[in-house]
Protein backbone atom coordinates (compact mmCIF):
# COMPACT_ATOMS: atom_id res chain seq x y z
CA UNK A 1 0.00 0.00 0.00
CA UNK A 2 0.87 3.70 -0.70
CA UNK A 3 1.26 5.88 1.69
CA UNK A 4 -1.48 8.64 1.60
CA UNK A 5 0.70 11.41 0.71
CA UNK A 6 4.54 12.36 -0.73
CA UNK A 7 5.92 15.39 0.59
CA UNK A 8 9.31 15.85 -2.10
CA UNK A 9 11.69 18.29 -0.63
CA UNK A 10 15.04 19.61 -2.28
CA UNK A 11 16.89 22.47 -2.86
CA UNK A 12 16.03 24.35 -6.05
CA UNK A 13 16.57 22.75 -9.18
CA UNK A 14 16.35 19.12 -7.82
CA UNK A 15 13.38 17.99 -9.82
CA UNK A 16 10.83 18.24 -7.13
CA UNK A 17 7.75 19.39 -9.43
CA UNK A 18 8.84 17.56 -12.37
CA UNK A 19 9.38 14.52 -10.73
CA UNK A 20 6.37 15.14 -8.46
CA UNK A 21 4.05 15.39 -11.46
CA UNK A 22 5.20 12.35 -13.14
CA UNK A 23 4.93 10.35 -10.25
CA UNK A 24 1.36 11.74 -9.26
CA UNK A 25 0.42 10.63 -12.83
CA UNK A 26 1.62 7.09 -12.36
CA UNK A 27 0.04 6.52 -8.59
CA UNK A 28 -3.13 8.26 -9.87
CA UNK A 29 -2.90 10.66 -7.17
CA UNK A 30 -2.94 14.25 -6.99
CA UNK A 31 -0.06 16.85 -7.22
CA UNK A 32 0.37 20.22 -5.62
CA UNK A 33 3.42 22.25 -6.40
CA UNK A 34 3.31 24.39 -3.15
CA UNK A 35 5.17 27.84 -4.40
CA UNK A 36 2.37 27.43 -7.31
CA UNK A 37 -0.29 27.42 -5.20
CA UNK A 38 1.00 30.41 -3.13
CA UNK A 39 1.88 32.39 -6.66
CA UNK A 40 -1.98 31.51 -7.79
CA UNK A 41 -3.28 32.59 -4.41
CA UNK A 42 -1.67 35.85 -3.95
CA UNK A 43 -1.80 36.89 -7.85
CA UNK A 44 2.05 37.32 -7.63
CA UNK A 45 5.04 35.76 -8.47
CA UNK A 46 7.84 34.23 -6.01
CA UNK A 47 9.82 36.92 -6.51
CA UNK A 48 7.36 39.41 -6.64
CA UNK A 49 6.30 38.23 -2.91
CA UNK A 50 9.71 38.64 -1.79
CA UNK A 51 10.60 42.07 -3.44
CA UNK A 52 7.54 43.38 -2.16
CA UNK A 53 7.12 41.88 1.14
CA UNK A 54 10.26 39.76 2.11
CA UNK A 55 11.36 36.74 2.92
CA UNK A 56 9.47 36.68 6.31
CA UNK A 57 5.90 37.19 4.88
CA UNK A 58 6.98 34.40 2.14
CA UNK A 59 7.81 31.79 4.57
CA UNK A 60 4.88 32.31 6.76
CA UNK A 61 2.35 32.05 3.59
CA UNK A 62 4.26 28.66 2.43
CA UNK A 63 3.37 27.57 6.34
CA UNK A 64 -0.18 28.35 5.45
CA UNK A 65 0.20 25.92 1.83
CA UNK A 66 1.91 23.29 3.48
CA UNK A 67 -0.82 22.90 6.53
CA UNK A 68 -3.62 22.89 3.83
CA UNK A 69 -1.97 20.43 1.69
CA UNK A 70 -1.13 18.28 4.68
CA UNK A 71 -4.69 17.34 5.14
CA UNK A 72 -5.54 16.03 1.68
CA UNK A 73 -5.30 12.52 0.52
CA UNK A 74 -3.46 11.24 -1.98
CA UNK A 75 -1.05 14.17 -2.75
CA UNK A 76 1.95 14.42 -3.87
CA UNK A 77 3.44 17.86 -2.44
CA UNK A 78 6.35 19.48 -4.42
CA UNK A 79 7.74 21.96 -1.52
CA UNK A 80 10.07 25.14 -1.99
CA UNK A 81 13.68 24.15 -0.89
CA UNK A 82 13.65 26.30 1.80
CA UNK A 83 10.41 24.44 3.64
CA UNK A 84 12.78 22.36 5.87
CA UNK A 85 14.33 26.20 7.68
CA UNK A 86 11.52 26.06 9.64
CA UNK A 87 11.19 23.94 12.36
CA UNK A 88 7.31 23.81 12.63
CA UNK A 89 7.61 22.65 8.83
CA UNK A 90 9.61 20.04 9.89
CA UNK A 91 7.72 17.93 11.81
CA UNK A 92 4.53 18.95 9.79
CA UNK A 93 6.20 16.92 6.97
CA UNK A 94 7.22 13.95 9.26
CA UNK A 95 3.85 13.56 10.75
CA UNK A 96 1.90 14.16 7.79
CA UNK A 97 3.34 11.51 4.82
CA UNK A 98 6.19 9.99 3.32
CA UNK A 99 8.93 12.97 2.76
CA UNK A 100 11.33 11.79 -0.29
CA UNK A 101 14.72 13.68 -0.52
CA UNK A 102 15.64 14.54 -3.88
CA UNK A 103 18.97 15.25 -3.83
CA UNK A 104 21.58 17.33 -6.59
CA UNK A 105 24.82 19.24 -6.38
CA UNK A 106 24.72 22.85 -6.26
CA UNK A 107 25.99 23.08 -9.92
CA UNK A 108 23.99 20.42 -11.17
CA UNK A 109 21.08 22.79 -9.62
CA UNK A 110 22.23 25.74 -11.70
CA UNK A 111 22.87 24.30 -14.53
CA UNK A 112 19.13 22.78 -14.47
CA UNK A 113 17.74 26.24 -13.24
CA UNK A 114 18.99 28.59 -15.86
CA UNK A 115 16.95 31.57 -15.70
CA UNK A 116 18.12 32.84 -11.93
CA UNK A 117 15.60 35.90 -11.90
CA UNK A 118 12.29 33.51 -10.27
CA UNK A 119 14.76 32.07 -7.36
CA UNK A 120 15.11 35.40 -5.49
CA UNK A 121 17.53 33.67 -2.99
CA UNK A 122 19.82 33.30 -5.97
CA UNK A 123 19.29 35.94 -7.78
CA UNK A 124 20.05 38.45 -4.87
CA UNK A 125 23.38 37.02 -3.87
CA UNK A 126 24.22 37.14 -7.89
CA UNK A 127 23.21 33.53 -8.16
CA UNK A 128 27.02 32.12 -8.75
CA UNK A 129 27.84 28.81 -7.54
CA UNK A 130 29.45 29.62 -4.31
CA UNK A 131 26.43 31.31 -3.26
CA UNK A 132 24.25 27.98 -3.85
CA UNK A 133 27.24 26.02 -2.60
CA UNK A 134 27.15 27.38 0.93
CA UNK A 135 23.28 27.91 1.29
CA UNK A 136 22.97 23.65 0.10
CA UNK A 137 25.72 23.31 2.63
CA UNK A 138 23.49 25.05 5.61
CA UNK A 139 20.56 22.46 4.67
CA UNK A 140 22.03 19.43 3.08
CA UNK A 141 21.55 18.15 7.14
CA UNK A 142 17.93 19.24 7.52
CA UNK A 143 16.73 17.52 4.05
CA UNK A 144 18.37 14.30 5.16
CA UNK A 145 17.48 14.26 8.73
CA UNK A 146 13.84 15.34 7.52
CA UNK A 147 13.68 12.81 4.87
CA UNK A 148 12.43 9.36 4.85
CA UNK A 149 14.17 8.06 1.61
CA UNK A 150 16.60 10.01 -0.22
CA UNK A 151 17.51 9.55 -3.88
CA UNK A 152 20.59 11.09 -5.63
CA UNK A 153 19.53 12.82 -9.23
CA UNK A 154 22.56 13.85 -10.18
CA UNK A 155 23.30 12.48 -13.78
CA UNK A 156 19.44 11.18 -14.41
CA UNK A 157 16.62 12.13 -15.88
CA UNK A 158 12.97 12.75 -14.19
CA UNK A 159 11.59 9.65 -15.58
CA UNK A 160 14.59 7.30 -13.85
CA UNK A 161 14.25 9.52 -10.60
CA UNK A 162 10.30 8.65 -10.74
CA UNK A 163 11.09 4.96 -11.15
CA UNK A 164 13.54 5.09 -8.25
CA UNK A 165 11.37 6.87 -5.97
CA UNK A 166 8.16 4.47 -6.85
CA UNK A 167 10.78 1.58 -5.70
CA UNK A 168 11.58 3.14 -2.83
CA UNK A 169 8.12 4.09 -1.93
CA UNK A 170 7.22 0.16 -2.32
CA UNK A 171 10.29 -1.39 -0.71
CA UNK A 172 9.21 1.12 2.75
CA UNK A 173 6.20 -0.05 2.75
CA UNK A 174 6.73 -3.21 2.89
C1 LIG B 1 13.33 28.71 -2.06
C2 LIG B 1 13.03 27.83 -3.07
C3 LIG B 1 12.01 28.11 -4.09
C4 LIG B 1 10.96 29.09 -3.56
C5 LIG B 1 11.62 30.30 -3.00
C6 LIG B 1 12.60 29.98 -1.86
C7 LIG B 1 14.39 28.35 -1.09
O1 LIG B 1 11.38 26.89 -4.46
O2 LIG B 1 10.16 28.49 -2.59
O3 LIG B 1 12.29 30.95 -4.05
O4 LIG B 1 14.45 28.94 0.01
O5 LIG B 1 15.20 27.43 -1.39
P1 LIG B 1 12.04 25.78 -5.46
O6 LIG B 1 12.86 24.88 -4.61
O7 LIG B 1 10.86 25.09 -6.03
O8 LIG B 1 12.84 26.52 -6.46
Amino acid sequence: MMPERVFLIGFMGAGKSTVGRLLADRLGFGFVDLDAAIEARSGRSIAEIFAEDGEPAFRAMEHEALLEYAGLKNMIVACGGGVVVDHANRAVLRESGTVVYLRVTAEEALARIGDRSTRPLLSATGGGEIAATMLLRARSTLYSSTADITIDTVGSEPEAIVERVSEALEEIDR
